[in-house]
């Protein structure tokens, strides 16, 4: 069975005693992550390995990173590589969130390096993946996450891919408190797996866990997580305010 996946991403957000607090709160609730589960939380760069000791001893968390470079050392000054958060102990780290792509400009292409560079790191990406308005507007979001796919990872071998975690995050749902229907979750999660299971074999497509992101709250989680192919969830806003993720954390299937 794949994970389900409750993953924070706090994004630019928190002082170091809001972090402190922020995942203190978290510990002191005790929730049971059972096995099939996982609590990921993606903060940022100064706040990581402050967050990897107070998860030590705590079964199902993980810590992520929000980013890394396409190079693994050098002269690339304000960069963190791959190697460095894999140094640190890190186990995933998220790649191709649409504020990167969006703000940043990192394309499709350079998002293949940076999976290629967190593989030989042995670190598990996140990667997003999803569409802006106009093109949901057109009714054309499949063609356009199939091209992400197939430029950011159809490269990879299966043996690669088997232990990703996929996000699709609609980015007109994102931050926006406008949250995709879990119908339209639903269709889009199902023709990722779809897509990669007509490349790579159902067994791999099965195992991925697929989360998605977009306005993801205490009250449409279950809702939402309910679905045949949803396998938790990627969250924003929500994760900075402690009830509302212990809540997301608990409507994991
Ligand atoms: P949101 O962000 O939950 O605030 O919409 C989700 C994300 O960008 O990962």
């Amino acid at each position: 069975m794949r994970k389900q996946i409750a993953a924070a991403n706090w994004k630019m957000n928190c002082t170091l005693e809001q972090a402190n607090e922020l995942i203190d709160g978290l510990l002191k609730e005790k929730i049971s992550v059972t096995h099939d589960r996982e609590v990921v939380l993606a903060v940022p760069f100064p706040y990581l390995m402050l967050a990897k000791e107070k998860i030590k001893n705590t079964g199902g968390f993980k810590i992520a990173a929000q980013n890394c470079y396409t190079k693994t050392s050098g002269a690339f000054t304000g960069e963190v590589s791959a190697t460095m958060l894999q140094s640190i102990g890190l186990d995933y780290v998220i790649i191709g969130h649409s504020e990167r792509r969006e703000i940043f400009g990192e394309t499709n292409a350079m998002l293949a390096q940076k999976v290629d560079v967190c593989l030989a790191a042995g670190l598990a990406p996140i990667f997003c993946c999803g569409e802006p308005l106009s093109i949901r507007e057109k009714e054309t979001q499949n063609n356009f996450v199939e091209i992400q796919l197939k430029e950011s990872l159809f490269h990879l071998k299966p043996e690669q891919i088997k232990n990703f975690v996929i996000a699709y995050e609609p980015i007109w749902a994102i931050g926006t408190g406008k949250t995709a229907t879990s119908a339209q979750a639903q269709d889009m999660q199902a023709f990722i797996r779809r897509t990669i299971a007509n490349k790579y074999g159902d067994a791999i497509a099965d195992s991925i866990s697929i989360l998605y992101g977009g306005s993801v709250k205490a009250n449409n989680a279950t809702e939402i997580f309910g679905k045949p192919d949803v396998d938790g969830g990627l969250v924003g806003g929500a994760s900075l305010v402690l009830a509302e993720f212990v809540s997301i954390i608990k409507s994991l299937k």
